[in-house]
């Protein structure tokens, strides 16, 4: 890969440990994947934030980084392992408290923005169409890939703390052109009725659609909330973290959908919840908020919960930013959801904290969500916002 003269010097240690280390990373991917060069970014998102997955060993490695590394262009954080302010509240132990705050406090040290968030986008970190990126979490680089039209790889933790200290990464993969052309049209015959449609939609794309590009038709119409939804399960399920989406998304006009087609059925989503959703009755956990919530859907889940009251069997989570929760406290609905027996649970979600053990099951209008809680040995049911809240009032699933 060509290096300017000035990575060379970087890669050389001329500008420090992190710099050198970060250079080796690019280098070493851009060798691989055949990287002409390195390109400027205009933002980085970081994951591997959770110590839950990190340990030891990536707590070490982020220590060695932060002793003299500093981000150079706009960085922020994937989700933590806790709620960074409120983590008792959620039944976090004081150890893994502790190691959260270490991996945190090297983060502060590189000058990373601390928003511990899959939805980078809602609170400031929203790139332009066609700028170049390094984002690592899979629906936020589906999202900003597809829906902004920005161009980014599914960056490894390592790989985009890299991008960040050397504000470059390698001219590969989905920042070229030619790498982003729609490989497979899906034409959607199916009516998408609820929000959890659009996970079970990405649920049908991403199996049927296995590493392809798709180019998807005959939506009419879709919300942010939707879309983030469906840009969460289209790349867990299979799909690469590229869609197109005839007439809402952009750069879907520059594109003619692809001669194979895959259509979706109302079957085909029938059969997503049959295979997302176990046989169970008791619900647990209601997790509201994968990828985190807007403030429109905390909206609505304080209008849902008033007069009614969260079952002493069940937890009921709202996952968001903490920003997000900023606007909640002020509206008066974080005081609506808390008064109905509800928890919001900031910076962290339900696949990074350490819930394996406490909950059996859970439901949650997330077809990722659950996805990720069968990883942590639960239960799960995928429904409407409705069909959720009401989980958590009855305590179980009817
Ligand atoms: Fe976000 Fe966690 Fe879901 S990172 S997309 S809330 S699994």
């Amino acid at each position: 890969m060509y290096l300017t003269k000035e990575e060379e010097r970087m890669l050389k240690g001329e500008e420090g440990y992190a710099v050198k280390k970060s250079m080796e990373i690019l280098v070493a991917l851009g060798d691989i994947y055949g990287a002409e060069k390195l390109i400027k970014v205009g933002s980085v998102q970081v994951a591997g934030v959770s110590y839950h997955n990190l340990g030891d060993a990536g707590l070490e490695f982020l220590n060695e980084l932060a002793k003299d590394g500093k981000v150079r262009v706009l960085t922020t954080l994937n989700p933590a392992g806790m709620d960074l302010k409120d983590w008792k509240k959620l039944g976090i132990d004081e150890e893994f408290a502790r190691k959260q705050n270490l991996v945190i406090d090297a983060f502060k040290k590189m000058s990373i923005i601390i928003s511990c968030t899959c939805t980078p986008y809602l609170i400031g970190n929203l790139p332009i169409y066609g700028e170049h990126i390094a984002w690592s979490e899979s629906s936020a680089v589906t999202f900003a890939n597809s829906v902004i039209g920005a161009k980014t790889n599914r960056e490894g933790g390592p790989s985009a703390l890299a991008a960040a200290f050397v504000g470059k990464t390698p001219y590969y993969g989905l920042h070229l052109d030619e790498n982003r052309a729609p490989d497979t049209c899906v034409h959607v015959a199916a009516k998408l009725k609820k929000i959890s449609d659009w996970g079970a939609l990405g649920y049908c794309i991403g199996k049927k659609a296995e590493n392809k590009i798709p180019y998807v038709t005959g939506i009419e119409d879709a919300n942010l909330d939707e879309l983030k939804s469906f840009c969460a399960s289209v790349v867990t399920y299979g799909s690469k973290p590229l869609f197109y989406m005839r007439g809402i998304t952009p750069g879907s006009e520059k594109h003619q959908p692809p001669r194979e087609t895959i259509t979706i059925e109302n079957e085909d989503i029938e059969e997503a919840y049959q295979s997302i959703n176990d046989d169970f009755c008791t619900v647990d956990l209601v997790c509201i908020g994968c990828p985190h919530c807007s403030i429109k859907e905390i909206a609505e889940i304080a209008k849902l919960l008033k007069n009614k009251n969260i079952s002493s069997n069940t937890e009921f989570w709202v996952a968001c930013s903490r920003l997000v929760k900023q606007i909640a406290d002020e509206r008066g609905y974080t005081e609506a959801i808390e008064r109905a027996g509800g928890k919001f649970a900031c910076d962290t979600c339900m696949a990074v904290a350490p819930l394996r053990g406490k909950f059996r099951s859970v439901a949650t209008t997330s077809a990722k969500g659950c996805y990720y809680s069968r990883h942590n040995d639960m239960m799960t049911k995928m429904g409407s916002l409705e069909e959720c809240i009401e989980a958590a009032v009855k305590g179980k699933w009817s």
